[in-house]
């Protein structure tokens, strides 16, 4: 599936395969895909448990809980918990060093390992208790976790992420350090809605999001660059297509669910 048809196709895909186990290639993939993520001074600091269903204990399961449609994770064949450990901010920079090794950074070699040493690692040492509140370090695990899904969808997988409701019982049962943070948990599976999970759900006005030069003046949107975003499969019908109701009807009585 080419980048574009992916984007367009990645669903929240609340219905999954229960019996269908995931393979660990695929979720290897997702998870190189993470790590290969953009982060700020290369910090690197999101982690994930993989979390295969039919090895979790009872404790495991009960710590894996959701409050919205958390139905989805008991029939999840696998649950990665993203987490971010702050303990990589501690190490920042040796990051840094790499970068300027790897000739990422700087431009004369030696100039920028002073500069690092006298400049930067000071500056983001005595910044840092501020650049933990910015929220950067979250976006940039949420670009990984961004890729991960994508890959997901490339390999014929389906993800929901959800909202963890009991994490400190997480960080206990699953041994994650006192330096993490629980971010987010994502079910993988198999799905078991169409690939189209009733549509492209509803997104808001492009020209309402989005500003050219200054806020408040409307990106122009081309209607030619918008045809050939559908042509590619990126920009796709929208929710509810005409036979979703009887798809969920369907899926409520084989995966035995919940109304809501
Ligand atoms: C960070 C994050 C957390 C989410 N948490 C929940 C959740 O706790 N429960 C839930 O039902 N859906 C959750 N979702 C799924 C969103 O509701 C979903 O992305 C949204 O309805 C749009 O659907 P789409 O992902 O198919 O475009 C979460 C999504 C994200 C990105």
């Amino acid at each position: 599936m080419e980048l574009q048809e992916a984007i367009g196709t990645r669903r929240s895909y609340r219905f999954l395969l229960p019996h269908k186990p995931v393979e660990l290639e695929k979720i290897q993939k997702m998870l190189e895909a993470a790590r290969l993520a953009s982060f700020w001074g290369n910090v690197q600091a999101l982690r994930a448990v993989v979390v295969r269903r039919e090895h979790a204990s009872e404790e495991v399961m009960d710590a894996l809980f959701a409050l919205v449609a958390g139905f989805q994770i008991r029939r999840a064949p696998v649950v990665i918990v993203w987490y971010l450990d702050y303990a990589a901010l501690d190490v920042q920079g040796d990051r840094l060093e790499e970068l300027v090794r790897a000739r990422a950074l700087g431009v004369d070699e030696d100039a920028a390992l002073a500069f690092l040493d006298e400049t930067l690692i000071p500056f983001f040492e005595a910044a840092m208790p501020h650049i933990k509140q910015t929220g950067l370090t979250d976006l940039d695990c949420g670009q990984g976790i961004a890729q991960a899904t994508l890959v997901a969808v490339e390999q014929g997988l389906g993800t929901c992420l959800l909202g963890s409701a009991k994490a400190e019982d997480l960080k206990r049962v699953l041994s994650l350090p006192e330096t993490a943070k629980v971010l987010v948990l994502q079910c993988v599976g198999y799905p078991a809605e169409t690939r189209e999970a009733g549509g492209q759900r509803p997104r808001l006005p492009f020209e309402e999001l989005y500003s050219l030069d200054a806020c408040g003046t409307p990106f122009p949107r081309d209607p030619d660059v918008v045809q050939d975003l559908r042509d590619s499969r990126m920009l796709q019908e929208p929710a509810p297509l005409p036979w979703r109701q009887e798809e969920l009807d369907m899926l409520q009585r084989a995966l035995d669910l919940p109304d809501f």
